[in-house]
């Protein structure tokens, strides 16, 4: 079973993907963790990538179209997770290309609903490990030691993109661009709408009736 997760900045698909990756052994496919791993190892796709994604800006269809086929091949047939693509109707639309080259499909795109007061709390108060394995929340999910990881122990740092003038312009490009999508998948009949609020478990409870 393929599945992918989309909606607003912080609705929370990172963290209920790490949970289905944990509970179900599901392949994860993150394009912003993808972009930020480019990013640290500096690569010619990194450094593009970066232009965009300092501003709170979609990177180019061209470039992330090309990262996730590579991404969907070296995954070979596991039960994937699509976190943050595709996000717009043409990604979409190429993702399609690529379900019917590989002979794949998507079960269920899940919608995660949060109302937009949330969202900005929920990312502002964000910290994570260097490389974004581990999530956490000043308030809603602190670690036990005030700035360190409970299970690395190497300290938490704030996503450059978490800085409240950048978040506005992430949400403004989820309403031109992303939430379109949910008409997309609502006529391709596999559209799961998802209330993203209260409790990770409880969300993740949700999704898990799907599968
Ligand atoms: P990306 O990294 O995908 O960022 P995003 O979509 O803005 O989403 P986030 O990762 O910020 O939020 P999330 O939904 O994963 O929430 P999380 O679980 O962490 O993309 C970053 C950038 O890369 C984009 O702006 C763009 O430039 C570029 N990009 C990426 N993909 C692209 C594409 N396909 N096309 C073009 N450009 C692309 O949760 C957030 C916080 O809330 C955490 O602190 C967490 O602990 C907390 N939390 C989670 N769930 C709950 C809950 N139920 N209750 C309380 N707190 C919760
Ligand atoms: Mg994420």
């Amino acid at each position: 079973m393929n599945i992918l997760l989309f909606g607003p900045p912080g609705a929370g698909k990172g963290t209920q993907s790490a949970m289905l990756v944990e509970k179900k052994g599901m392949a994860h496919i993150s394009t912003g963790d993808l972009f930020r791993s480019a990013i640290k190892n500096e690569t010619s796709l990194g450094l593009e990538a970066k232009k965009y994604m300092d501003k709170g800006d979609l990177v180019p269809d061209s470039v992330t179209v090309g990262m996730v086929e590579e991404e969907l091949v070296r995954q070979n047939g596991k039960d994937i997770i699509l976190d943050g693509f595709p996000r717009t109707v043409p990604q979409a639309e190429a993702l399609n290309v690529l379900l019917d080259k590989y002979e794949m499909k998507i079960d269920n795109a899940f919608f995660l609903e949060v109302p937009n007061e949330l969202l900005m709390k929920r990312l502002t108060g964000r910290r994570m490990t260097a490389d974004g394995k581990h999530v956490y929340h000043l308030e809603f999910n602190p670690p036990k030691t005030p700035g360190v990881c409970d299970i690395t122990g190497e300290p938490l740092i704030q996503r450059k993109d978490d800085q409240e003038d950048v978040i506005a312009n992430r949400l403004k490009a989820y309403e031109e661009s992303t939430r379109p999508l949910k008409d997309f998948y609502k006529e391709q009949g596999n559209l799961r709408v998802i209330d993203g609020t209260g409790e990770p478990k409880d969300v993740f409870e949700r999704i898990v009736d799907y599968l």
